[in-house]
């Protein structure tokens, strides 16, 4: 266990938010998480596991221990008649996983190409895109209890899943360290096409028949159209949630707002975040370094030197100005710290 103290995480952070950490461990075994869980039982220091970094906003620096999730490793467990079953250690990069399923020609997971994160924090918040979430594919995942620094496996029915949520978020929130997820990967692809610019995508890239590989390359070109490349301009992907209304709500904003859209679902109806946003005026805003993309609006951005706080204080700007106009209150999809 090599214990570093204020270490800089402006590397390990999609933001580029230049905090520090006054203590860092690396975390490429087990043992070594372990040992650090175990030296922190005397020592209290509060504890944030950062994976890919890519779904947190820094306003401070973090005055307690970070463990940073590097544990590596894919593996093909089992296969049964209609499934493979890939276990991936928490610290693969989940784009690259992808990119190795796309390969094998294990179907499932496609649509979630390009999302930025490691693999760890593919269940916590039930990632999702172009009409799949992480739910779909879940099979189980191993996670150490912090506490009493056991290994517990949870199945899909513990997790909670819902629209990037689940039991982590909420009521296990910082008790695990998710150390490995194992995927259930169908061997007959159902490919999801539903998501309407997926269809435009592969008719403009001329292809004629599906496959898991075509739908990535689509999935990729959407993706690289609209969303910045946090190794370019910083940024955690969608800095708020999309806002799920009462669908009598929904029908009755329709009215001095008609080209508002909306995903009904029964009773509810989930809105485009970006779309009430932009309403606002805010898209393609910059103050210094701090912005909301000029692309999609849902994405906050920074552009070399913005401050998490600036960044933040956007985003509260955001919220009054989307609640005085719609009365609705985004919820940030990113965690703060
Ligand atoms: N829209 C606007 N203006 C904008 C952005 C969006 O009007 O600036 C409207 C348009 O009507 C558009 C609709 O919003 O048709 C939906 O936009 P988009 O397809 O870009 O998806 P999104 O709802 O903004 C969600 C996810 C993304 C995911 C995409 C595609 C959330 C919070 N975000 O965004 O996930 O890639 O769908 O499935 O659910 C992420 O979580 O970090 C993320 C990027």
């Amino acid at each position: 266990m090599q214990l570093l103290e204020n270490y800089a995480l402006k590397s390990f952070n999609s933001f580029g938010i230049a905090v520090s950490a006054k203590y860092y461990c690396n975390i490429s075994s087990n043992e070594a998480l372990q040992e650090v869980l175990a030296w922190n039982k005397k020592q209290h220091h509060q504890i944030l596991v950062l994976g890919g970094g890519s779904n947190i906003l820094f306003t401070k620096n973090f005055e307690g221990l970070v463990l940073h999730n590097t544990l590596k490793g894919i593996e093909l467990v089992r296969e049964s008649e209609h499934y493979y079953y890939v276990r991936a250690m928490a610290g693969e990069s989940w784009h690259e996983f992808v990119q190795y399923c796309v390969k094998q020609n294990y179907a499932g997971v496609e649509n979630l190409i390009l999302i930025p994160g490691n693999i760890g924090a593919t269940p916590m918040q039930n990632i999702g895109a172009y009409g799949v979430e992480i739910k779909d594919v879940f099979y189980e995942l191993e996670a150490v209890d912090i506490e009493a620094q056991s290994l517990v496996v949870f199945k899909k029915g513990d997790c909670n899943f819902g629209y990037r949520d689940s039991i982590f978020k909420q009521t296990l929130k910082n008790k695990f360290i998710i150390t490995s997820v194992t995927y259930e990967l169908p061997k007959l692809p159902k490919y999801n096409t539903s998501y309407g610019a997926i269809e435009m995508e592969l008719e403009k890239q001329g292809v004629k028949e599906l496959s898991i590989a075509a739908i990535a390359k689509a999935v990729i070109a959407i993706r690289q159209r609209k969303l910045p490349d946090p190794q370019q301009i910083g940024n955690a992907g969608s800095f708020f949630k999309n806002p799920v209304i009462p669908t009598e709500k929904y029908l009755q904003l329709k009215k001095p707002y008609p080209t508002l859209p909306g995903y009904a679902d029964g009773a509810s109806t989930k809105l485009p975040a970006g779309w009430l946003i932009e309403q606002c005026g805010w898209k393609g805003y910059r103050k210094e370094d701090a912005g909301c993309y000029a692309l999609q609006a849902l994405v906050l951005v920074n552009y070399g030197k913005a401050t998490g706080e600036e960044i933040y204080n956007l985003s509260e700007k955001i919220i009054q100005t989307v609640q005085h106009k719609f009365e609705i209150v985004l919820e940030r999809e990113v965690n703060i710290y």
